[in-house]
């Protein structure tokens, strides 16, 4: 989950190459560089840590060259120094890469055995010296590079360029995702479209195991096989504005607030509001012949699946089976003939998902994707795409994409319903009228932001949160606790309320903060019973529910009142109280929200 960009300009590039990077920090942050070709030679500047201080290094040491190749960094192997940050290089060839070389080791072996001398405990350095080394056997560049493909085992994106060569830039794909910018006497290459977006937004994506030779004037595309192939090229949609925070003092705070918004977006982009219908007309699947639904993300977007997997069980009647892609992906699970697989990714290009998503295709299901980048690789490989209209999230904690998801899935479930006949007009009706006030409920619940202050400065004492929910509100606890302690290092867990007394309940005491996630729904009463197992133990709870406070029938430390809305909605609603409370408590921790340590955007290695 690193990003690289590669630029062969009409002028100097340095500054370009670090605009790019800004706008692929948040594939991974733990160092930048850049290389060049100044005067025929190979130069670099390098530097741990955020951008900004590659920026700075810069602005000391200044770099020349027409043509160069830029690296943002999430550390897979080698600490996150100045080091082991790319771009790798010695004097003739320079490499970024995204992904993981799995049998690095041996190559190295190899390379060291032949004379060659390692500064970098990366994988991605092998790469340096391989080409160089079938470079030093006669071959040019082209063919140089083509040879060191054929030994790499596992994923990568690569940019490459050669001493002695500023109009050749060398890419290549297997696994991990990388597009061909088209300029006007410039060429590009990126991670994704956003960070090509404020030079060109034509594009070509190279396929799964591409390579290409790019020049100001031709680019030639080859196979895994070596043939030649034409890709075709595409518009991207990713904005060329600035991606910026607006007022808010974090990407993510700006993104909760969106939410009304984006929600709003999405549920119009299925819902006939005229007929008070869902319509997937561009989906071009048959539902109702459709016997069983497998669901598979990750993170985040994983329970945004488990969501799913109550509606469409009680709604539409049909059997889900879900499971998280890093699990599923090696399960080797057997599926129906008429099977359904629906993956869910906001990046639309994590690995495991991914993955997943092609055992499942090889397994002769229907694929369908619930992503919100129309054009990364999990879209490309589905065969019907519902996207979110979230719009680019940057806050490397999923709010908006996760409350998009959902709308998306709730759509999804009422088509299948209504294509099965479980589900009456009626119902139906019903249920997209409570989708439609949703976004009114969240603007609601904004509006009380303030109160978060209090219980954050709360939490924020704790060293270990558990966050209860009943049937469908038992995904919303694990999705807040994941908030919490992905945001402000926290440890959180979230469990089913009904599993408390097999164990759990053994840590509670009054120093253990308890999130109850509890609708006034027909497991309230149950959740009810849990709470004051909680209470009779000292357990200092926190409620979030449209009940009052008084309803609970034991103290609570706080209570977060919801609106009342239809039971099926009441997860869109119940997302954005968790969703509140990791970030005013990291605020309150003053960890970096958009940034967390350890963590990137999108996990495009395994
Ligand atoms: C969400 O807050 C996390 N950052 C993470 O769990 C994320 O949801 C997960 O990595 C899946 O990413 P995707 O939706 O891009 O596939």
């Amino acid at each position: 989950m690193c990003g690289i960009v590669g630029i062969l300009g009409s002028k100097p590039v340095a500054n370009d190459l670090v605009e790019a990077l800004r706008r692929l920090e948040y594939r991974g942050y733990d160092s930048a560089g850049i290389a060049t070709v100044q005067a025929g030679q190979l130069a670099r500047r390098r530097a741990e840590g955020k951008l900004t201080n590659l920026a700075n290094r810069l602005s000391d040491e200044p770099l020349g060259g027409l043509s160069g190749i830029g690296h943002t960094r999430w550390a897979t192997h080698g600490k996150p120094t100045e080091d082991n940050a790319h771009p790798h290089m010695n004097d003739h060839v320079s490499v970024v890469h995204n992904g993981i070389i799995e049998n690095f080791g041996e190559l190295r072996d190899e390379l060291i055995e032949a004379g060659h001398t390692f500064q970098s405990e990366t994988d991605t350095e092998t790469i340096v010296h391989l080409v160089t080394h079938y470079m030093n056997t006669g071959l040019q560049p082209e063919e140089a590079v083509k040879a060191a493909l054929g030994r790499l085992k596992g994923a990568f994106a690569l940019g490459i360029i050669f001493a002695n060569h500023d109009d050749l830039m060398i890419a290549a794909r297997q696994g991990s995702p990388l597009a061909i910018g088209h300029g006007d006497g410039e060429m590009y290459l990126g991670s994704d479209a956003i960070a090509l977006a404020p030079f060109t937004t034509a594009l070509t994506y190279l396929g799964e195991g591409d390579w290409a030779a790019i020049t100001r004037n031709e680019t030639r595309i080859y196979n895994r096989e070596g043939e030649r192939v034409e890709r075709p090229k595409v518009t991207s949609v990713a904005s060329a504005l600035t991606i910026d925070k607006g007022n808010h003092r974090h990407f993510m705070h700006k993104e909760i607030h969106e939410q009304p918004e984006v929600i709003s977006h999405t549920l119009t982009n299925y819902i006939d509001m005229a007929n008070h219908q869902v319509d997937f007309p561009e989906l071009g699947l048959d539902l109702a012949a459709i016997d069983r639904v497998t669901l598979s993300a990750c993170g985040t977007a994983y329970y945004a699946g488990l969501v799913a997997k109550y509606w469409i069980e009680r709604y539409a009647r049909l059997p889900v089976q879900i499971d998280v892609a890093s699990e599923m992906r090696y399960r080797e699970a057997p599926l129906p003939a008429n099977g359904l697989a629906v993956f869910i990714s906001q990046s639309g290009e994590t690995a495991d998902t991914l993955a997943t998503l092609r055992y499942c295709r090889d397994q002769g299901q229907t694929i369908a994707s619930i992503v919100n980048v129309r054009t990364s690789t999990i879209a490309r490989e589905s065969d019907a795409i519902l996207p979110t209209l979230a719009g680019p999230e940057i806050g490397v904690a999923s709010t908006k994409a996760f409350t998009c998801q959902l709308a998306a899935l709730a759509c999804l479930t009422l088509a299948l319903a209504r294509a099965r006949n479980t589900i009456s007009k009626e119902e139906e009706r019903e249920i997209i009228a409570a989708l439609t006030e949703v976004p009114r409920h969240i603007a609601t619940m904004l509006r009380s932001e303030p109160h978060y202050t209090d219980i954050a400065y709360e939490l924020s004492k704790a060293k270990d949160v558990l966050y209860l929910g009943r049937g469908i509100n038992f995904p919303l606890a694990m999705e807040g606790a994941l908030k919490l302690k992905e945001i402000s290092y926290i440890h959180a867990e979230g469990y089913a309320a009904g599993e408390l007394k097999h164990g759990p309940i053994a840590l509670i005491d009054e120093k253990m903060p308890v999130v109850v996630v509890a609708p006034k729904d027909a497991l309230f009463e149950k959740t009810i019973s849990n709470m004051q197992e909680v209470a009779a133990r000292g357990g200092q709870m926190i409620l979030i529910s449209d009940a009052s406070p008084d309803e609970a029938g034991c103290p609570l430390m706080q209570h977060i009142q919801t609106p009342q809305a239809h039971p099926f909605v009441m997860p869109l609603i119940q997302a954005v109280p968790v969703q509140l409370l990791a970030y005013h408590t990291a605020v309150q921790m003053g960890t970096d929200v958009d940034q967390p340590r350890n963590l990137a955007k999108s996990v495009t290695v395994e």
